[in-house]
């Protein structure tokens, strides 16, 4: 086995042309596809969007690679597991639902094998919506590789890093970090330093890939900034043995058989690579006089669908930040939408909750199911006394999308959902006094 050394170096920017060798000389010079590659390389291009998508939402790299992929075996099918993928059989349900964390596994699992779907919508045949699954895992995928021809994969670590073995190099990716893993691309993931175990979210986005968002009368700056985007540097390894390749495809498994690892390709360029973010990067943007905007302030990426604004999938965020705003409820407003929301927490508290939404835990509040601070907070947050306030010590995100989502059997079933989740708004009385006498300027 050989690997190269340039390993944890990364690209800066959103979805750039990149080049990158990890040996010199590497990438043909001026063409794609000569009749003999540098170092005796196969050329292989990776597109992720039609060959006719309009250039800006042109996706494809060339990869320069010591074997071709075709140089494996049939697909034979897997038991699924815990994956499932849109569209689900049974019902939606309008009930707000809550889950504690996904308990970390006591035997060996690894990555792929600790996949669970919670949710999902849309129908992925058709490239809409998304699978929404947890991942807990103790053990390094090894002698095998995975890729998924569902979707792109963004993965939101909340307890202990991954390192993300890809085709095109190395992310190494910690809690309060993400990264995206576009359809197709093939990766292992180890454990580094939390071999203890690892858990976390992924979102399978079945649409168009994630992209950042416009920033309208916000101008060019602010939110998530191109230059903090991270794609790996080329990084391969030349190992033979007996390989095994899982794919995720038209909803199910599948394994193939492979004599080498995958990880070969020594270069490439293009637009269509992995990439990680670091949330702590994010330029939030708020009000400074009163009220609060609306969540989309707060969307570090998004998946459009055909229907301008209304996305396939967002992905927002609720970062450490000041309040400021005067005479405002700060927490989330009681609200009712349109668009389905899944919310995880990565770390801290949910400034909406007093208690029960716990770090590695998630909330589904589909389409018009009405939601918001539950009793406690409202009462504390009504009463409170205002004045400039650091939000701190939180870190909570939002996967939230236009179709309704449909839990799994599983998570409906699981015995860390929260049956009494509904519970948490019951205490809020009427404070109606209609004859006038309430007096709003008193807390
Ligand atoms: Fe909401």
């Amino acid at each position: 086995m050989s690997a190269s050394t340039s390993e944890l170096s990364y690209q800066s920017g959103f979805r750039n042309h990149f080049s990158s060798e990890a040996l010199p000389g590497a990438l043909p010079k001026g063409q794609n596809s000569p009749q003999r590659c540098p170092y005796g390389l196969y050329a292989e291009q990776l597109t992720g969007s039609a060959f006719t998508s309009p250039r800006h939402q042109n996706l494809r790299s060339w990869l320069y690679r010591i074997r071709p992929s075709v140089s494996q075996g049939a697909y034979r099918r897997l038991p699924e597991g815990g994956v499932a993928t849109a569209p689900l059989a049974g019902r939606a349900d309008p009930n707000p639902m809550r889950w504690d964390p996904l308990p970390l596994p006591e035997a060996p699992t690894d990555f792929v094998d600790g996949l669970k779907t919670l949710a999902a919508n849309g129908d992925a045949a058709t490239q809409a919506g998304c699978g929404v699954h947890l991942y807990a895992c103790n053990r390094d995928m090894t002698g095998r590789f995975f890729y998924d021809a569902d979707g792109e994969l963004l993965i939101v670590p909340q307890l202990g890093g991954l390192m993300l073995r890809t085709e095109l190099g190395v992310l190494e990716v910690l809690p309060g970090e993400i990264a995206v893993i576009p359809r197709g691309i093939k990766f292992q993931v180890r454990l580094g330093a939390s071999n203890a175990g690892a858990r976390g979210y992924v979102c399978e986005n079945y649409g168009s890939p994630l992209e950042l968002p416009g920033l309208g009368p916000i101008g060019a700056n602010g939110l998530a900034n191109p230059r903090d985007f991270l794609t790996p540097v080329a990084a391969f390894e030349e190992l033979s043995g007996e390989i095994e390749l899982v794919a995720k495809f038209g909803g199910g498994l599948w394994a193939t058989r492979l004599t080498h690892s995958p990880l070969d390709v020594v270069a490439w360029h293009g637009n269509y690579a992995p990439y990680k973010y670091d949330l702590a990067r994010f330029n939030t943007v708020n009000s400074v006089s009163f009220d609060h905007p609306d969540p989309s302030i707060f969307t570090v990426l998004t998946s459009v669908s055909d229907t301008p604004g209304m996305a396939n999938l967002d992905f927002v965020i609720f970062p450490p930040r000041w309040m400021v705003a005067e005479d405002t409820f700060r927490p989330p407003y009681f609200h009712r939408n349109l668009m389905s929301e899944f919310m995880g927490l990565i770390e801290g508290i949910y400034d909406a909750k007093a208690e029960g939404f716990s770090p590695g835990g998630a909330s589904l509040h589909n389409c018009m199911t009405p939601h918001g601070p539950d009793a406690a907070t409202f009462e504390a947050a009504s009463a409170a006394e205002l004045s400039p306030q650091y939000q701190g010590e939180t870190l909570a995100f939002m996967f939230e999308s236009r179709y309704v989502f449909q839990p799994t059997e599983t998570a409906l079933a699981a015995d860390f959902r929260q049956r009494d989740y509904v519970d948490v708004w019951k205490g809020l009385g009427s404070h109606f006094d209609p004859a006038g006498h309430f007096d709003p300027t008193v807390p």
